[in-house]
Formats: structure tokens, sequence, C-alpha cells
């Protein structure tokens, strides 16, 4: 400072002075949208909503508060942290069910926004069920879903199994699905690919599979606590995902899900059970539907439709809250809708959207959305709390290790003993 000018010492004085005025002023006009998306499909996705945002708010600066891991598997104790240290984003991606209403609204994270969907006419244009059964507590609505993914499908890499002699309808029971995948290990080539450096991925592998067993009743008896953990039903879902497991990529364990989407691209490996945002890879690829790749539901899940949705919430004590709000809408708009969801995979919430702007895949998905039973997922901490979701995660780590059904199956009823008494 001592070769400075009186001039320029005022000027950086006043500089310092006008510094928080001025960090104030661009605070006003931001947005922190927190999320997991960040393979190629769901990125693409996120900022086709973040596009639509952009032209209805023109100025706001985002901040894409992203942490890589799919599932959420990091970003979610990043969240929990934040929201704990009361430094919440404005906004923040969230499945709705247990861990939206148990994690977030049950501590006061989030505040309503029933209001928008007086306002914005979403009290007709959003499923009444999901509103209702899934994002409400006491009267009040506290997220707005982008999208909905299905769970339970079995994507497939169409020339490799026709190069391998494997003829696939639009459905397949559990042994044919076996059968098939005897043909391609005989041939060297490891039938189902899964990419679990995130457990979840083969815990949902699991997940898909228990639906084949059990059925969508099933289903609801087990979440309601009528059927146990270690009901037989319980433990043949078990044992064919140990059996699963004689056909997995020898890599799974290092690979991310769309590190083995992309497997499954290059003909490494032939299925794989995963989530439709598996579709958003397909489409980042240039993949073309039937001809490279291909669907049905899970072994034994036609008929079917796990639910994954992905919401948006508006924190409490937001730092952006008009900024967050003008968001929460654009996710919600009909624009915003059909801009996001062909390029993620997922189906639109609302359901006054133009089909014509969707792919085959989204369609499929739609009418199976229409027609079939809907079921929450547990591995997406919609259908338990967050503990038993970590409880079933544990397990399915322990159990691709020893194949050992009763621990796997006890380890389950204490779990969800605990939660029960939580509730
Ligand atoms: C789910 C989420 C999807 C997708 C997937 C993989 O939990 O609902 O939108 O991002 O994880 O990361």
């Amino acid at each position: 400072m001592r070769n400075h000018s009186p001039l320029l010492a005022l000027a950086l004085l006043l500089a310092i002075l006008e510094a928080p005025l001025a960090t104030h002023a661009v605070g006003e006009n931001k947005l922190e949208v927190f999320s997991w998306w960040t393979s190629g499909g769901e990125a693409a996705a996120l900022d086709a909503l973040f596009n639509v945002y952009k032209k209805q708010s023109p100025g706001v600066e985002i901040v894409n508060a992203t942490v890589a891991g799919g599932g959420g598997s990091t970003a979610r104790p990043v969240l929990q942290t934040r929201l704990a240290g009361g430094n919440p984003p404005d906004s923040w991606q969230t499945h709705p069910g247990w861990e939206l209403l148990g994690q977030y609204v049950e501590p006061g994270y989030c505040e309503p926004i029933t209001e928008l969907y007086k306002s914005d006419g979403w009290d007709t244009a959003f499923p009444k069920e999901l509103v209702v059964n899934l994002m409400t507590k006491d009267r009040k609505i506290y997220a707005v879903l982008a999208g909905i993914h299905r769970g339970n499908v079995l994507w497939y890499n169409t020339k490799l199994l026709e190069k391998n002699g494997i003829k696939v309808g639009n459905k397949m029971t559990i042994e044919e699905f076996f059968a098939a995948c005897d043909k391609l290990k005989a041939a060297g080539i490891p039938a189902l690919g899964v990419g679990d450096s995130g457990i979840w991925a083969s815990a949902q592998l699991f997940e898909n599979t228990l639906l084949g067993v059990i059925g969508p009743k099933g289903w609801a008896d087990l979440f309601s606590g009528a059927m146990q953990w270690d009901d037989p039903k319980v433990k043949e879902a078990m044992k064919q995902f140990a059996k699963m497991q004689d056909y997995v990529n020898p890599d799974h364990s290092a690979l991310s899900w769309d590190q083995a989407i992309k497997a499954l691209m290059e003909g490494k490996v032939a299925f794989s059970s995963m989530g439709d945002w598996a579709d958003g890879e397909f489409l980042k690829a240039n993949m073309k539907e039937r001809q490279d790749f291909g669907w049905m539901s899970h072994p034994g899940t036609d008929g079917a439709f796990i639910i994954v949705a992905d919401g948006f919430t508006l924190a409490n004590g937001a730092p952006h809250k008009e900024a967050a709000l003008a968001w929460l809408k654009s996710v919600g708009s009909k624009e915003a809708q059909e801009a996001f969801n062909p390029l993620k995979g997922s189906i639109p919430a609302r359901t006054d959207v133009d089909r014509s702007k969707f792919d085959g895949y989204h369609q499929w998905s739609m009418d199976s959305f229409a027609n079939d039973k809907l079921v929450a997922s547990c591995v997406h901490g919609e259908a338990a709390p967050a503990a038993f979701q970590q409880a079933l995660n544990d397990g399915v780590t322990s159990f691709i290790v020893d194949k050992n059904v009763d621990n796997f199956a006890n380890a389950l009823v204490q779990a969800a003993k605990e939660s029960q008494s939580k509730k």
C-alpha cells in the first residue's frame, strides 16, 4: 500500500466498504439447486430444466450444486450436513414418501408449497394419489415432481442377444431369463451388467427381483408389516438374487450404474436391471430404440411399476426464496416437464403433457404408469424410513459375499422391527 496514491487507497477502501452490499445484491439474484444429477443423461436433463427456468426468470444466476454418485448415495449425506448446519440450498432433489416427509419435512427443513398447487393449477395436473400419499403432511404439500421414473426395467443390447441366438419378447419369466443367462455364460459373456460402486444398484436389482416374486400385493403387505421379511416368498427372491450373482460382470463393484449401462452399449454385458434413468444414457449416446437397445419389465414384474419419482423442495429459510419459488413454479410447468423428461428417461409427473413429444420408451412407460399397479421404491427412499433403506443396502452388501439367505432375512426382520417402533 505504501506506493499507492491516496486516491487509489480511497477507492480500495470504498470497494471494501461496498463489498458486502455488492455480495448481497448478487445474492438476491441467485438460486442454488442441489442434486446428484451428474451422469451424461442426468446432467443434460438438468440443463434442460435450468434452460426453461432461465427463460422464465432471466438474470438469475443458477448455482448448480451437484454431488456425484448415483441414487444420491454421496449427495444425501452432504445435504444432511448442510441442513443440520443451517446452510440449506434453496431447493434440493428428493424422492417423495419417507425421504421427503421423514428426513426433510419432519425435522423442519422444508417450507410447504401448497399455495403453488392452487395458483398454478397443480391440484388437477398432478396425480392426486402421489401428492396426497407421498408429499403431504398435515394437509400441507412439500414438493413438486419433475418426473417419474420406472425402477423395474430390464434393458438389453439388441445386437448382442441376436448374435447369441436369444429371442426376447415384451416380457420374460425368471426361468426364461436364467436360460438366456446360461446361454450367454456358455459364450463367455457376463449376462447381467451391474455397477454397484454405490451398493444401491445391487439393492435395486434385489428390489426388482423381490417384486417379481411377491407381486404388488405382497409389496403392500411387506411394507405395511403384514408380511415378514423372512417369509418364504422373500427368501425365494433372495435365492434368485443370489443365483443372478453368477452372471454378473466381475468388475461390478468398480463401476458406477452409468458405467454398467455403457458396458451394455458396448456389448460387454447383455442385460441390466436398472431404473429408466438408463434411458437418458442411451439417448445421450445416440443409441436407437429397439435397433441398439431394448427393454421390458424386470422378469416377473410385468403389470407393476416401481415408482422412483424426483421432486424439488423449498428450503425453510431459503437464502433466495423468491428465486426458489420461481424455480419450483418452473419445474411444475408443462414446458419444463416436456423439456426435461424426454432426456431424463422419466415420464412427466403432469398428466396433461403432449405425448407426441415423447419417444417409444416414454410412451411405453406412460402406458405402464396409467394401467399397472404402482408401488413405491424402498431403495430410493420412498417406501420405508432411511434406517431401513440403509439396512437393506448393508444386507445386500453382505449377501453378495456370503449368500446366506437366513442372515439376510433376519437382518431385515430386525431392521423392520426397529423402524416400526420408531414410527
Ligand atoms: C435416483 C433418482 C434418479 C436418478 C438415479 C441415478 O435416485 O431418482 O433421478 O438420478 O437415482 O442417479
